[in-house]
């Protein structure tokens, strides 16, 4: 991203000059308080909002032209899954990006298979999604980008809702993935696990990018920017 700024259509700005590079097969994560600009900045990152300055995907910006192009490349699952899930059946929604893709029906019924054993989800196959709960909607609204194969995963949020064990095994899977990861989340634990580089923003703001553990461990810039240095890091400064 290249000098991003963007006003919502009315009036409140979220992004003020937002520069930053994100390297390629890396997870990067996205930290902020409530407010700070994350999910603006995500919804950027497959061209959902486009403000001033410019995206890039690897070699392809992002313009009107390179939007079907780019939304291939990048999977986007956003924070609240009401917003992803939308068709009668957890398999039928698994399928609609492989499916617009133009896959056959054979490999369409793999991907969905595959993506939603790897959110261990496959159970609910036949359920309809808005009957769900939200750690199990949050499971396949990620399947449904996972099937898609993309090359960039941007998370929002991925891990709110879920249980202790379903927040470990997603971890222990966006740790086994080779697409680059872009993850906003507000679990500092979770981020110190998977991410080595982060941003932080701060009222829109790009105000620290850095290895994870030496920006974390920042007691300033965490108090400055309303966010807390994880315990685990606190521990280890005490002894
Ligand atoms: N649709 C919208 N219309 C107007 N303002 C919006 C809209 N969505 C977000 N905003 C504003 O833009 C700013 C950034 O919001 P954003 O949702 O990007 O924050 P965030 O970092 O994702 O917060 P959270 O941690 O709560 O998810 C906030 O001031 C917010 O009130
Ligand atoms: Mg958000």
């Amino acid at each position: 991203m290249e000098a991003v700024s963007f006003r919502y259509p009315d009036g409140q700005p979220a992004l003020h000059e937002v520069s930053l590079e994100i390297p390629a097969g890396g997870a990067v994560g996205i930290l902020g308080s409530n407010g700070a600009g994350k999910s603006t900045l995500m919804l950027h990152l497959n061209g959902l909002l486009r403000g001033s300055g410019t995206v890039r995907i690897g070699d392809l910006l992002i313009t009107e032209r390179t939007l079907a192009a780019v939304r291939s490349r990048v999977g986007l699952v956003f924070q609240n899954p009401d917003d992803q899930l939308f068709m009668p059946t957890v398999a039928d929604d698994v399928a609609f990006g492989p499916r617009h893709q133009g896959c056959k029906p054979g490999l369409v019924e793999e991907r969905v298979r595959q993506a939603l054993r790897a959110v261990g989800a496959d159970a609910l196959m036949a359920r309809p999604p808005h009957h769900l709960s939200l750690g199990q909607k949050k499971r396949v609204a990620l399947a449904t980008v996972l099937a898609m194969d993309c090359e960039v995963l941007v998370l929002d949020e991925p891990t709110s809702g879920l249980d202790p064990r379903g927040r470990r095994e997603l971890t222990r899977l966006l740790a086994s993935l080779p697409q680059t990861r872009v993850i906003s989340t507000h679990d500092l634990e979770f981020t110190l696990e998977l991410c080595e580089q982060v941003v932080v923003l701060h009222e829109g703001r790009v105000v620290a990018q850095g290895p994870t553990r030496a920006v974390l461990a920042d007691g300033d810039l965490m108090e400055r920017t309303g966010l807390e240095i994880p315990h685990s890091l606190r521990h280890s400064h005490e002894e």
